[in-house]
């Protein structure tokens, strides 16, 4: 067992939704933080004292700053750090493949600036074989030392909920595997600092695969409820009173709902880095597949029901004004990332609809780099526009005058059922 180590410097690289959080908690837990960005725009925002992400206010970043805290896109701010975590994005391609690339360059960027004896922890989402097969490798590389031997490498899947008033990253278990165990002691230590509770994997594998089977059930969930709300109206049930009486057993079922399509930063692509390794190890995994063809058809279904409404109201799609309310992937969040909305907003504007939102959490939002025309009272727009579309139930929206306001209205979250408005089926 190798002596475990006093850690005081902590260099985040990605300072986004998963590493500003971890630089505001590490500086809470007495650490000496340091923060390198690509992106000029972050890193002028932090220095100018604001926050970009949900759940760190401008006081957190101030209370950084004012600690010693200089974000930079200078990345000799690495040298000497005696932990890194790498918090880049694992998008995927336009291909719809998983894009490894800003970790590749991250681990490129970490191998030039290394220090003997330090700790790397890998926290992108990622299939699992990533750290011990891509990450350390091009680290060894680029630094010429030996992970394991040299430096400890690391795995730890981020489990942040952004918005979530009663979960953080310090009373949420953190899980960590390290590639050898002496990796996995050092991580424990480091991440016991910044959590009350550390969960120890047996390999930075069994980590990674942990994370995947987390948003994949979610996924798979989701695709199952989005599939029986195709057959609910035919057996003649309303499928979101059915899953609510299901929810009342107290033990072995969680409720999801369905909905016009997957957004966010993870559940629309964690799922598909693990069916896209399964797949080249020569074991496709069905079921999450079947899963992805469902919840990548929601957005084309609602549209599909638009132009139903529309037509049966006498209207035509081609010159009818859509006014979309709720454009976040959200409820009460201003995130627009990987949106359901976007995909519905360009199938509309396809069929020759004017499209317009109304959203009280996202004052300026575009699709394809064309902006979309803001209607800031929801009421007003749906008075004015053909078909109003609820995609986001915000709690700032007043549900219960809507359906007297609208001249059309199709809502995809089952808010609205009890009052008459068509819903997804
Ligand atoms: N956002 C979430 O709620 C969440 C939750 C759990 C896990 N994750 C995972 O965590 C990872 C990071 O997600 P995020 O939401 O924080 O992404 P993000 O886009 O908010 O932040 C990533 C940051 O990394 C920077 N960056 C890109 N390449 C870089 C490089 N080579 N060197 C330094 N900086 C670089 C970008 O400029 C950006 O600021 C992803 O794998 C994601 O799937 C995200």
């Amino acid at each position: 067992m190798p002596e475990v180590f006093v850690v005081p410097t902590l260099a985040v690289v990605g300072l986004g939704y998963v590493g500003l959080p971890i630089a505001v908690e590490a500086h809470r837990a007495g650490f000496s933080v340091r923060g390198y960005d690509t992106s000029q725009a972050v890193v002028d925002g932090l220095r100018a004292g604001r926050s970009h992400v949900g759940d760190i206010s401008d006081d957190d970043v101030a209370a950084l700053l004012a600690a010693g805290f200089a974000p930079s896109t200078d990345e000799t701010v690495l040298d000497g750090a005696d932990v890194v975590t790498v918090c880049v994005a694992t998008p995927l391609t336009v291909q719809g493949v998983p894009d490894l690339g800003d970790v590749r360059t991250a681990a490129r960027t970490v191998g030039r600036h290394l220090s003997r004896g330090s700790l790397v922890v890998l926290e992108s989402t990622t299939y699992p074989g990533t750290t011990d097969g891509v990450f350390a490798p091009i680290i060894a590389d680029v630094s010429g030392l030996k992970p394991g031997v040299d430096f400890h490498v690391a795995f730890s899947p981020e489990r942040i909920d952004t918005g979530n008033p009663a979960y953080n990253l310090r009373n949420t278990p953190k899980v960590v595997g390290g590639l050898t165990e002496a990796c996995s002691v050092v991580a424990t230590e480091f991440y016991r600092r910044l959590c009350d509770e550390v969960v120890v994997a047996t390999s930075s594998r069994e980590a990674e695969m942990s994370k995947l089977i987390e948003n994949t059930y979610r996924f798979v969930n989701i695709a199952l409820v989005n599939e029986f709300a195709t057959a609910a109206s035919a057996l003649g049930v309303d499928l979101w009173n059915a899953i609510g009486c299901a929810a009342s057993k107290p033990f072995g079922f969680q409720a999801f709902y369905p909905g016009p399509g997957l957004g966010g930063h993870c559940i629309p692509s964690d799922p598909v880095y693990l069916a896209y390794q399964s797949r080249s190890v020569g074991r496709p995994l069905q079921l999450v597949e079947m899963a992805r063809t469902v919840n990548d058809g929601m957005p084309a279904h609602v549209v599909a029901r638009a132009r139903q409404i529309l037509h049966e109201a006498g209207r035509t799609t081609e010159g009818a004004s859509v006014l979309l309310a709720g454009v976040s992937y959200k409820r009460d969040s201003a995130d627009v990332t990987i949106t359901p909305a976007e995909p519905i907003a360009r199938l509309l504007r396809a069929a020759g609809a004017t499209v317009c939102y109304s959203d009280p959490q996202v004052p300026a939002w575009s699709v394809d780099g064309e902006p979309v025309a803001y209607e800031p009272d929801l009421g007003g727009a749906a008075g004015r526009a053909d078909l109003t579309i609820l995609l986001q139930d915000h709690s700032g929206f007043d549900l219960d005058a809507l359906p007297s306001q609208a001249r059309l209205l199709l809502d995809t979250r089952g808010r609205l059922r009890h009052a008459h408005v068509p819903t997804l089926w």
